[in-house]
């Protein structure tokens, strides 16, 4: 039985000097109480809570960490950086190396703007798009997320309808409900922005059909609008690239942040060079946007992620996680289901309400030693090793019991 001793200490402080305890995606007030809510460190695939348990991490700190925890490379390069300079007058000659990187790796990219997180990378892209276009309207999927500005927060709280008042909406997969969002904004069409698969948090994810990216690369060039991909969730996890690459589908602007530097802080806007001069009319900032060591980490991060074939560790990792689990389900005589790409999976209980079955399922695998979650989408890294997957296993085993038990209660 794990102990919490110290978490809720640490709690009872926070609850009196953070509204709520705690805030954001983080926040582990609405999870099983097994679950801490303070952690202390990690390495490799392995993360401990503030009170000393063990967990494989199978959320990555949902998403930045890809290559896994304190990856050797990526400290050192970001320790050789912070050793000349980090927050400066003016960004260091890494800026230009890692804008020249993501050019050379991403496709569609013929520049780069470089920034914190998702939320500023999806804003800007919006923003450039409307620059260039002079057009306002950007249609986007019901229910996705973007980010937690005000234009794209899920929950309305401090909100104002003027916010939203430029967007329109449409269902994913569904070209022809993003046509007739289209048709609805007519000339003033600015974007249509769209995640490289459904990944709603919650839901049971889909993966894009590639005739509905091809259909809104098409309606795009027909519009004469940006094709803008989020990519924060996804990038270089599913590709060393833009994730729409297999597909043959490029995006005119793409948002990056999550696993493009291991975990440091840093986001990214990749464009084509038919949106630079809407780029560069734009005027984007932030006091730590040229911090140099977050770059630093970015460039041995996704030179790592090539020479160490993590991509594909990654997804050799994922379908044995999915064949394990989806194993299991079977023998247990649970019905789920197992959505997304193997290396961001999400694991739903058919008929569950309330997420009560994830809820038991997810807190006895935390129990175990597998650090899941009941709502949001898992992320595999490439530190994944044989052990830690059996681990994970014996742990959703017992997980899938305690699910078993609880029904028949
Ligand atoms: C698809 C997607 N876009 C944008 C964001 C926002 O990123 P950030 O939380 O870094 O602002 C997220 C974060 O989860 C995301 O998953």
């Amino acid at each position: 039985m794990t102990e919490h001793a110290t978490d809720r200490l640490l709690r009872d402080r926070a609850r009196a000097v953070i509204p709520g305890g705690m805030y954001g995606h983080q926040s582990a007030v609405s999870l099983p109480p097994e679950y801490p809510q303070f952690m202390r460190g990690g390495r490799g695939a392995r993360v401990w809570d503030v009170d000393g348990n063990e967990y494989v991490d199978l959320m990555c700190s949902y998403g930045p960490v890809v290559l896994g925890h304190q990856h050797p490379r990526v400290e050192a390069a970001a320790a050789a950086q912070a050793a000349l300079g980090d927050c400066q007058n003016a960004p260091g000659p890494v800026m230009v190396d890692l804008a020249e990187l993501l050019v050379r790796t991403v496709r569609h990219a013929d520049w780069a703007m470089l920034a914190k997180n998702g939320t500023d990378a999806t804003t800007m892209c919006c923003t450039i798009a409307r620059a260039q276009t002079g057009r306002r309207k950007i249609l986007a999927a019901t229910g996705a997320y973007h980010g937690a500005a005000p234009w794209c927060t899920p929950r309305p709280a401090g909100t104002t309808p003027e916010d939203r008042v430029n967007l329109g909406y449409y269902t994913y997969n569904d070209l022809a409900s993003v046509q007739r969002a289209a048709a609805e904004a007519g000339d003033d069409l600015a974007a249509i922005l769209v995640s490289p698969f459904r990944h709603d948090a919650g839901y049971d994810q889909e993966l894009v059909d590639p005739a509905f990216a091809r259909g809104l690369r098409a309606l795009c060039d027909a519009n004469g609008a940006a094709l803008i991909l989020d990519d924060v969730r996804c990038g270089f996890r599913l590709h060393l690239g833009s994730s729409w690459e297999p597909l043959g589908v490029d995006p005119d602007l793409s948002a990056w942040s999550k696993a493009i530097a291991n975990g440091h802080p840093l986001a990214a806007v990749l464009g084509g060079d038919a949106f630079r001069g809407g780029a560069q009319r734009v005027f984007v900032t932030g006091s730590f946007w040229f911090s140099a060591v977050p770059m630093a980490a970015a460039i041995a991060t996704i030179t790592a992620l090539g020479e160490e074939n993590a991509v594909e560790a990654m997804a050799r990792a994922g379908a044995a996680l999915r064949e394990g689990i989806l194993a299991q389900a079977r023998s247990w005589e649970l019905p789920v289901s197992y959505t997304g790409p193997a290396v961001m999976p999400f694991l739903t209980f058919t008929g569950d309400r309330d997420y009560e079955l994830a809820n038991v399922f997810t807190a006895q695998a935390l129990r175990g030693g597998a650090y899941l979650h009941p709502r949001h989408n898992w992320f595999v890294s490439a530190a994944m090793t044989g052990a830690d997957l059996a681990l994970v296993l014996e742990a959703t085993d017992q997980a899938f019991a305690a699910v078993r038990k609880h029904i028949g209660q």
